[in-house]
């Protein structure tokens, strides 16, 4: 298959591109720096210089390729951010999704080819149950702030894409190498013991390693799966399992607890993931691409 690859060079891009060039897919990949297009051929792919924010040149791209299969990849977050802040670390991720990923999809549809879009698994509302499915409905304008601010439009996105037959990969939380729990935030604030477990710590965060996300998409793709995928691990952590174990496994000190309101007052996202997140169930992924993940939980991902 030919694959337009937007976000071939971040976290789940890297594990990405060498899956799909195994597989025999002639991989285009974009990047808007074009320091990086030799990274990206030697990989097998044939890198392109492409701003996704740039409806025209993205168009060209496609018009030239016409893909069989156009992934959204991409994703705008810093590596390093203020937990108080957390509407900054949100804003890029915003403006990509407003004004990037409308035009894959676009460059999608005016070529024929299916759209796949990077989305998350740990939006789903409280209060159907600790694993939730793909059926269930996602926190939107009701969830705590800066998501209330963030989620419509992802949501959004995603019924765009399923309505036009594409594939939403709902990822759990990246771990592995180039993510916030490799040399980005979170590893600091947890060796540095400003990551607490909050209140309850009972918010189930379900987990992925970027290697075997890369390999549940390649397979989505491949099989031609449409519709929401849960790409999570098999068992979602309360945050006051994983994130003693996580701290070990870095060689950090033991997190510090504190209660919740405060926490609530100042980051409600944060209490909200800490308390109340739900986790997600990966029982489609299993069923439907013959897929397990190496890693079962975070547990033992976080060890290796
Ligand atoms: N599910 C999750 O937990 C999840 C999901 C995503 C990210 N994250 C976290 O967020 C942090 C950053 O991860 P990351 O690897 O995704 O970030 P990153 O290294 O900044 O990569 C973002 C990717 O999107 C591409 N991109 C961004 N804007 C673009 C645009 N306008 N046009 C074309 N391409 C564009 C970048 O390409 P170029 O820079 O080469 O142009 C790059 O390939 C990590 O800690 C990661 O764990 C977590």
């Amino acid at each position: 298959m030919k694959i337009l690859l937007a976000g071939a060079t971040g976290a789940i891009g890297r594990p990405l591109v060498p899956r799909l060039v195994e597989a025999g897919h002639e991989v285009t990949a974009l990047t808007r720096r074009p320091d990086r297009v030799d990274a990206l051929d030697a990989a097998g792919a044939h890198g392109v210089v492409c701003d996704v924010i740039d409806r025209a040149a993205t168009l060209a791209v496609a018009d030239e390729l016409r893909p069989d299969v156009v992934m959204d990849q991409t994703t705008s977050l810093p590596q390093h951010y203020n937990a108080r802040k957390m509407w900054k670390f949100y804003e890029g991720m915003v403006d990509l999704r407003l004004r990037g990923t409308p035009n894959l999809i676009e460059a999608a549809q005016r070529t024929g080819a299916r759209i796949a879009f990077q989305s998350i698994a740990f939006m789903y509302a409280p209060g159907n149950g600790d694993i939730c499915t793909e059926d269930d409905p996602p926190y939107e304008r009701d969830a705590p702030f800066p998501w209330n601010l963030a989620l419509p439009a992802i949501v959004a996105l995603e019924r765009r894409v399923v309505d036009v037959g594409g594939l939403v990969l709902r990822y759990g939380m990246f771990y592995g190498p180039g993510t916030h729990f490799d040399t980005g935030q979170i590893a600091s604030d947890v060796k540095r013991r400003r990551m607490p477990i909050v209140g309850s710590g009972e918010g189930r965060f379900s987990f992925i390693h970027v290697d075997d996300a890369a390999a549940a998409a390649a397979l989505a793709v491949e099989r031609g799966t449409t519709g929401i995928l849960n790409v999570v691990d098999d068992r979602p952590l309360p945050m006051r399992e994983w994130l003693p174990a996580y701290a070990r496994a870095i060689g950090a000190p033991r997190p510090l607890r504190v209660p919740a309101w405060p926490v609530r007052r100042l980051a409600p996202l944060a209490a909200h993931w800490a308390t109340t997140l739900p986790g997600a169930s990966n029982a489609r992924a299993r069923r439907e691409l013959g897929w397990a993940p190496q890693r079962p939980t975070a547990i033992e991902g976080f060890e290796d």
